[in-house]
This record gives structure tokens, C-alpha cells and sequence, in this order.
């Protein structure tokens, strides 16, 4: 694993519907960049606001054969960096909202988001990978999507399957995710890259959705790295070293894994059965 290495994101507005436009424009964009991780938006290639299952259909990808994981795997086998993307994924009869991850040697791997948005709901099918972490030459490098971020649990789950990055594509339209990333960072000792979108699509009648930038990257100290603005292209990159995530210890007395009293946390287990 390298010491010190440079992790970054491209935040933009995709075009709806333009695939290859939207491929040729991030490349075009990221061409000259030394980041050695490089995240994308979720659903980078495609936008976000699908009017139909046959729109899903239309433009999801089998996952590596399809278009945008071929191209971005060339891109890494020329110039380098890993990336990881968010793109809608057909897997048989199913689809996922799912991110790939890539290095210069090729695809090496694919999640599937856990947690569906709204009416990603009607579509697409709640992942089934589980919350992966692969351990790679820059890092051990964990995947989650979007609103994956709202439940603790996913990070945490990251986290414990020893996550030193966790690259998180993003289409956020609530406020939140922003201001909550240190903490989700500072508890789980973790850096995070989320890579955000800008721009609105109004493609539904009466559903304005409006994308909310502001991407980060975050060290395991909660510390806000690198920043984004909220309605601008922007490429950002921080250097980082992925071993700050491997010390969980906040003091002599106290290690933020080995002080975990699991079976102190029973109801994780259990579902609710009155809502
Ligand atoms: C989201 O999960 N795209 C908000």
C-alpha cells in the first residue's frame, strides 16, 4: 500500500439520457489528474430522474461487460487511477443502482446500493452484494451509494470490514449528507470520498429534483478536506494517507472497535414489528 496517496472527486451535471457524452465530458475533465482514487456521481452517465422501467431498461448496463465500465477501465489501464461509478446495472431481469470499482488492471468490482431513494423504489431492485471492501495497491477501499449514508449501519459495516476509504457516488437531494459525513468519519475512523451531482432534472411532471454539489472528501478526525461548491463543476483532490484509518484509537484507554460491546446492541438485530 502506498504511504501517502491523492484521492479526489468530479462533481457536474450529467445530461440526461447522453451516456457517451457524458463518458467523453468526465474523462475529458479528469484526463490530467494525479489522483490516485477518482469518484464519480451514482448514475454519472445516465442522470437520475427515470420516467419508466423501460427508460431503467434502455440505458442499464451489464456490469463489466457494458459500455461505461469498458470505457472507464481503459481510462485506468492508460492513465492510472481507480475509479469508482455510479451507473444502473441489468443483471438478468433485475436492476441495480449499483457503483463499480476499477483499477489499471481492470474491473474488480461491483455493489450494489442497499438502501433505495424514493422512487428508485419502482425500478430497481435493493442490492444484494452486501457492503464490500476490496483491498487494493492504493488501499482497502469500501462502497456505499447515496442514501446508503443515512443508516449508520453501512458505514459501519465498511468499517469493520476494514475500510480504510469509503468512495460514496452520489445523487443527494437533501440537505444533510454534507454536515454528516465527519461524524459518520470521526466514528468509524475512516476517510470518505462522496461524489455529488449538480444541476436539476424536471423530467416528471411536478417533480422538480435539484442536486445539491457540495462533494467531500473527510479524514478519520471528521476534518473536511476538500469541499465543493453547490451548483459547480469541480475537481477536487486531497492527499491522504489510508493508514490514518487503520490507528481507531482516540486515547490509552479507549479504541473505537475494540471497545464495542456488540452484545450491548441486540435490538441492531431486530426489526421493529409495530411501526
Ligand atoms: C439518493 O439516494 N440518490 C438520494
Amino acid at each position: 500500500m502506498l504511504n501517502f496517496m491523492k484521492a479526489g472527486f468530479y462533481q457536474f451535471s450529467p445530461m440526461f439520457g447522453k451516456k457517451e457524452e457524458n463518458v467523453r465530458k468526465v474523462l475529458d475533465a479528469v484526463k490530467d489528474t494525479d489522483a490516485e482514487l477518482l469518484v464519480l456521481p451514482e448514475f454519472f452517465a445516465t442522470g437520475y430522474q427515470f420516467v419508466s422501467c423501460k427508460e431503467v431498461e434502455e440505458l442499464s448496463e451489464s456490469v463489466p461487460s457494458g459500455y461505461t465500465t469498458r470505457a472507464l477501465a481503459e481510462f485506468s489501464r492508460e492513465r492510472g487511477p481507480h475509479i469508482v461509478a455510479g451507473l444502473p446495472e441489468r443483471c438478468g431481469n433485475k436492476f441495480y443502482n449499483s457503483a463499480v470499482l476499477i483499477g489499471p488492471e481492470g474491473f474488480i468490482g461491483v455493489y450494489r446500493k442497499t438502501h433505495l431513494f424514493f422512487e428508485e423504489n419502482i425500478c430497481f431492485s435493493p442490492g444484494d452484494t452486501g457492503f464490500r471492501v476490496w483491498d487494493t495497491a492504493i488501499g482497502r477501499i469500501g462502497v456505499m451509494i447515496c442514501f446508503d449514508w443515512f443508516f449508520p449501519e453501512a458505514m459501519r459495516a465498511l468499517a469493520l470490514s476494514g475500510a480504510d476509504i469509503v468512495a460514496h457516488p452520489s445523487n443527494l437531494v437533501l440537505p444533510y449528507c454534507p454536515d454528516s459525513m465527519p461524524v459518520r468519519c470521526l466514528e468509524n475512523k475512516v476517510f470518505s470520498v462522496t461524489a455529488n451531482r449538480t444541476g436539476t432534472e424536471n423530467r416528471k411532471e411536478g417533480q422538480s429534483l435539484r442536486f445539491i454539489g457540495k462533494s467531500e472528501i473527510v479524514s478519520p478526525k471528521g476534518e473536511i478536506l476538500a469541499r465543493a461548491p453547490e451548483d459547480e463543476e469541480a475537481l477536487m483532490v486531497a492527499e491522504i494517507d489510508p493508514k490514518d484509518a487503520r490507528d481507531k484509537k482516540l486515547n490509552p484507554f479507549n479504541d473505537m472497535f475494540a471497545d464495542r460491546r456488540p452484545e450491548m446492541y441486540r435490538a441492531l438485530h431486530e426489526t421493529p414489528s409495530e411501526k
